[in-house]
C-alpha cells in the first residue's frame, strides 16, 4: 500500500462493513487518521478497533448520512479530532434487485437517493471549507451504474446518476478552489453485504442467496488498492477494473451491443432465473 497518505485526516461514510471497512483499514495502513461513521455502532466500534492496532488515530462517528445534522456532526468530530480534512470519501451505499414493474413499495426508490446521492450531499457541504483549507478531495464512491443502465436497478442507477451528475458539477465549480473530485466508478464487488441488503420489490431486504458472484467481480483488496492510488495521484475519475473503460466506450458508439453484454452478465448473476452458480 502507498504510503503518501502519513498524517491525513481522512473521513469515510459507510464504515461498518464491506469496502467502507476495507478501505479504513487500507488507509490505517497507509498513515492516515480517520473519522468514520456508520449507524451501526458494534460493527463500527470494531473496525475503528481494527485501525487504531494499525497505529491510527480514529474517531467513530455513530450516524445516518440521511440525515443533514449527522454531515455537519462528522465534520465538527473531523476537525475537532484532526484539526482538519484532507479527504473526505462518501462511501455509504443501498442498492435494489427488481425489476421496476413487479416493486410494489414505491418509498424505496426515495431511499436509494436519500443515502447513494443526498448522503454524499449531507457530508460534503459541511466539509467542504475545510478540503478548501488543505487543498484536499472529496471522493464519491459511484459505481459503473454511474453511467450504464443495468436491469433490476432503475432505483439504485438513478441515484447513482444523480451523484455523478453532482460530482462532476462540483468538480468544476471547484476546481480555482484547490479541491479535487474524484469519482469511483465501480463493477460489482466480492465481500460485502451491498446484496444481501439491497432492496427487493417489496422495500424488504433481499437477503442472501438471491445472486451469485462470477468471475468478472472485483475484490476488495484490488478496489482499496486502485482507490489509495487514485486519490494520492488526485485523479478525477477511476473506473476499476479499468477494462471497463471498453464498456463504456461501446455504449458511446453502439448502445445496442453494450447494453446486450449488461443484459448477459446479469442474467448470469441471477441465481434464481438461470438455476445456476457460477462463483
Ligand atoms: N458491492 C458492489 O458490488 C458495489 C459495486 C459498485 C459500487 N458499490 C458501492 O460501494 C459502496 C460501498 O458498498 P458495499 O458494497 O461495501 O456495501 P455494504 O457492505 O452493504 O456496506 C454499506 C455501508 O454503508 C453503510 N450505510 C448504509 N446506509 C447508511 C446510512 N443511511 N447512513 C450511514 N451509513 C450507511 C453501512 O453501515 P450501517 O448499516 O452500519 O449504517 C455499511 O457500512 C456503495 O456506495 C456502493 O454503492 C458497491
Amino acid at each position: 500500500m502507498t504510503d503518501d497518505h502519513r498524517g491525513r485526516s481522512v473521513i469515510i461514510t459507510g464504515a461498518s462493513a464491506g469496502l467502507g471497512a476495507a478501505l479504513a483499514r487500507a488507509f490505517a495502513d497507509a498513515g492516515a487518521h480517520l473519522t468514520l461513521l456508520a449507524r451501526r455502532q458494534d460493527r463500527l466500534e470494531q473496525v475503528a478497533t481494527d485501525c487504531r492496532a494499525r497505529g491510527s488515530e480514529v474517531v467513530a462517528v455513530i450516524g445516518d448520512v440521511t440525515h443533514i445534522d449527522d454531515g455537519q456532526r462528522l465534520t465538527a468530530a473531523a476537525v475537532a479530532a484532526h484539526g482538519g480534512i484532507d479527504c473526505l470519501i462518501a462511501n455509504a451505499g443501498l442498492s435494489m434487485w427488481a425489476p421496476f414493474e413487479q416493486v410494489t413499495d414505491l418509498t424505496l426508490f426515495r431511499r436509494l437517493m436519500e443515502v447513494n446521492y443526498l448522503g454524499a450531499v449531507h457530508c460534503v457541504h459541511p466539509a467542504l471549507p475545510h478540503l478548501q483549507e488543505r487543498h484536499g478531495q472529496f471522493v464519491a464512491i459511484s459505481s459503473i451504474q454511474g453511467r450504464l443502465a443495468v436491469p433490476n436497478h432503475t432505483g439504485y442507477v438513478a441515484a447513482k446518476h444523480a451523484l455523478q451528475g453532482f460530482c462532476n458539477t462540483l468538480r468544476l465549480e471547484q476546481a480555482d478552489r484547490g479541491v479535487g473530485v474524484l469519482t469511483v466508478l465501480l463493477h460489482w464487488l466480492r465481500g460485502t453485504e451491498l446484496r444481501s441488503h439491497a432492496f427487493a420489490a417489496d422495500g424488504t431486504p433481499v437477503g442472501d442467496g438471491r445472486r451469485a458472484h462470477t468471475g468478472e467481480s472485483v475484490s476488495l483488496e484490488q478496489a482499496c488498492a486502485a482507490i489509495l492510488g487514485g486519490v494520492a495521484r488526485r485523479e478525477r475519475e477511476l473506473v476499476i477494473p479499468w477494462k471497463l473503460k471498453a464498456l463504456m466506450t461501446l455504449q458511446g458508439l453502439h448502445p445496442a451491443s453494450a447494453e446486450a453484454i449488461v443484459q448477459r452478465a446479469v442474467r448470469k448473476q441471477d441465481t434464481h432465473s438461470t438455476g445456476s452458480v457460477d462463483a
